[in-house]
């Protein structure tokens, strides 16, 4: 599948369960035509989560959906995937989205559905592997660089296809703090490259290969 960079404006759907900075830098550079695409629809899975605060201020459709507004098994995945077509998402972003997927939302939007990791995949991933743990799992194994790692979503937790990275030196006086603030600036700007390489329609994918068409 070749992303539709020649559809314009490119639409952006964001889960999000958290503060939302991601969700922030990927607005302003929206609006700042840095990123040619706009934030079509924002989900978060808890409804005081500062990511549906920050879709609010910006006027985007903001949307609580969780397990407790959506209880029957296989609601809340529908739900997901109603209110990203409802606004014609083109690629769906996951920035902090701490939930798996479900299958209907994995299927109808298969390749086109991307999550951002604050580490190196494949290591430093998987279950159990989110916010300052990542950062202090890095700085226990001593390894002398972390990164950011933008990647294609599927059923399993940080598993999908590599779509890019970016290395972040660790330096010895790093704590889980000070690592995690530097690598979500690159989180920052890795999310807004790769959102372009497919608003632009670079980014080749077959049999579940990502390939950057220069
Ligand atoms: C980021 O570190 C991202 O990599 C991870 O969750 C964090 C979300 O931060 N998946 P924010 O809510 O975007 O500030």
């Amino acid at each position: 599948m070749v992303s539709p960079g020649h559809f314009s404006p490119y639409r952006l759907g964001v889960l999000a369960s958290g503060g939302g900075t991601n969700l922030q830098a990927i607005l302003d550079k929206c609006d700042s035509v840095e990123i040619p695409a706009s934030v079509a629809v924002v989900v978060g899975n808890n409804s005081g989560c500062g990511a549906l605060a920050r879709a609010r201020k910006a006027g985007v459709p903001a949307f609580h959906l969780s397990e407790y507004t959506h209880k029957a098994p296989g609601a809340l995945d529908r739900a997901i995937c109603e209110a990203m077509e409802l606004h014609e998402v083109d690629l769906i972003l996951l920035a902090g989205y701490m939930k798996k997927l479900g299958p209907v939302t994995l299927s109808v939007y298969a390749d086109r559905i991307l999550n951002i990791h604050p580490a190196l995949l494949p290591e430093f991933g998987g279950k159990g592997m989110y916010g300052e743990r990542v950062h202090q799992a890095v700085i226990d194994s001593g390894a002398k660089q972390s990164g950011v790692t933008v990647h294609l979503v599927d059923e399993e937790y940080d598993q999908g296809p590599i779509v890019a990275q970016k290395v972040v030196d660790v330096t010895p006086q790093d704590t889980a703090q000070s690592l995690a603030a530097r690598v979500l600036e690159i989180e920052h700007e890795l999310y807004a490259e790769v959102i372009t390489l497919f608003a632009r329609g670079r980014v080749k994918i077959q049999a579940r290969k990502v390939e950057i068409i220069s």
